[in-house]
């Protein structure tokens, strides 16, 4: 099991959703960058989500500093970060027992690692783990925004529910400034909200789609041809747990549409080079061009459900039925906003970092 991201900032997550606490573990960072705790503590408030449609679990989520940091900034040393799991209830997974539960990583954790992995809340497969990433994309985020780069999140559609009120279509001219209202991108409106009472009435849950948007990002970030901008950004977005799709740009969209439409041409603006469209998503050959990255994704619904379903007991492999009890979100997505943004925000500052070198996060470009 390998659990680290990255080349030259580095991110290892640790911990279990039911164990004693997750953390993550950071290097690369140069020295001298400012821990901005009341940034971080915000980020974690935003991936709480809206109590009334989010999981009855209610974690803290203080962040505790084990080395790394040093008067409010980065030492230069590993940086390593713990929250505490602090309500856990074991119960009903020792109701389910080894029981599978339907489109969770129970299975495979269990073909992998047999009883010995930690399977209480998908142990360190669940969407606890997203706590630490949050936390370090803070980190990265006050690394960016030194360097004028941002990003944010929003959900385009949830169910069948879709609509240009949900949209923020980024358009050539898409300044930080207006990305810096993550508020506005990441909060959910009421008609986000009686979708996900409806569909948890009936036993059901919902997923959706969510657009992120990265700017600032000069030309030319990204490795021409294994660690591609893409690349490394679906490496990353695919760790979240619950993403099952990623297309940059227009995505599935171009396929049938014809070229030169679908084609970025550029211009030049006070000696800038610039592109009139965006249909690429900001990214041509795996680097950034220096429009806006785009990229949407395709988060399903809660797997997590309190109705009977079909399943296998996994030491005897007898068929059983199973009723997934326990405390769940009833649509991650209202959740995965602050997540999908700080994969961004690290992705992007690792592949600055390899571009440039580390220190020029905390020197004037
Ligand atoms: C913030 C967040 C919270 C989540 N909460 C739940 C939950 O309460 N119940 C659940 O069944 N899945 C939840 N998930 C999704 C599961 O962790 C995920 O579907 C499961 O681990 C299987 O992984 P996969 O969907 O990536 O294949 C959550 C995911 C995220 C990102």
């Amino acid at each position: 099991m390998r659990n680290t991201f990255g080349n030259t900032v580095t991110v290892t997550l640790f911990g279990e959703s039911h164990g004693s606490a997750v953390g993550a573990v950071i290097d690369g960072l140069p020295a001298g960058l400012p821990v901005d705790t009341a940034l971080m503590e915000k980020r974690m408030m935003l991936r709480h989500g809206d109590p009334a449609v989010s999981t009855a679990r209610r974690e803290p989520d203080t962040v505790l500093f084990e080395s790394g940091v040093f008067r409010g900034h980065t030492t230069g040393s590993p940086l390593c970060l713990r929250i505490e799991n602090r309500d856990v209830n074991d119960t009903p997974y020792e109701e389910t027992g080894t029981l599978a539960r339907p489109s969770h990583a129970d299975y495979p954790l269990y073909a992998r690692y047999g009883e010995w992995a930690d399977r209480r809340g998908g142990g360190h497969a669940s969407g606890r783990l997203t706590a630490p990433l949050v936390a370090t994309g803070a980190i990265a985020e006050t690394a960016l925004a030194g360097v004028g780069v941002a990003a944010a999140t929003q959900i385009l559609s949830l169910g069948n529910l879709t609509g240009r009120r949900f949209s923020l279509r980024p358009e050539k001219d898409l300044s930080v400034r207006a990305l810096a209202l993550p508020t506005l991108a990441e909060t959910f409106s009421h008609q986000i909200k009686e979708a996900v009472f409806a569909a948890k009435a009936e036993g059901k849950s919902l997923g959706g789609v969510t657009e992120t948007v990265i700017c600032g990002l000069p030309a030319g970030v990204g490795e021409p041809f294994f660690d591609t901008l893409e690349g490394m950004l679906a490496h990353a977005t695919f760790a979240v747990p619950a993403v099952k799709g990623i297309a940059f740009g227009d995505g599935f969209d171009l396929t049938h549409r014809t070229a030169p439409e679908t084609n970025d041409t550029l211009y030049s603006e006070n000696g800038e080079i610039r592109h009139a469209t965006n249909h690429m998503g900001g990214i041509d050959g795996g680097m950034s061009n220096g429009n806006p990255v785009v990229f949407t994704c395709a988060v399903k619904p809660t797997p997590s459900v309190p109705v009977a379903q079909k399943t296998v007991e996994l030491t005897t492999g007898e068929e059983k039925e199973i009723n997934v009890t326990g405390r769940h979100d009833p649509a991650v997505i209202t959740r995965i906003s602050p997540v999908l943004t700080a994969v961004a925000e690290l992705t992007v500052l690792d592949l600055l970092c390899t571009r440039f070198g580390t220190d020029f996060i905390t020197k004037d470009l």
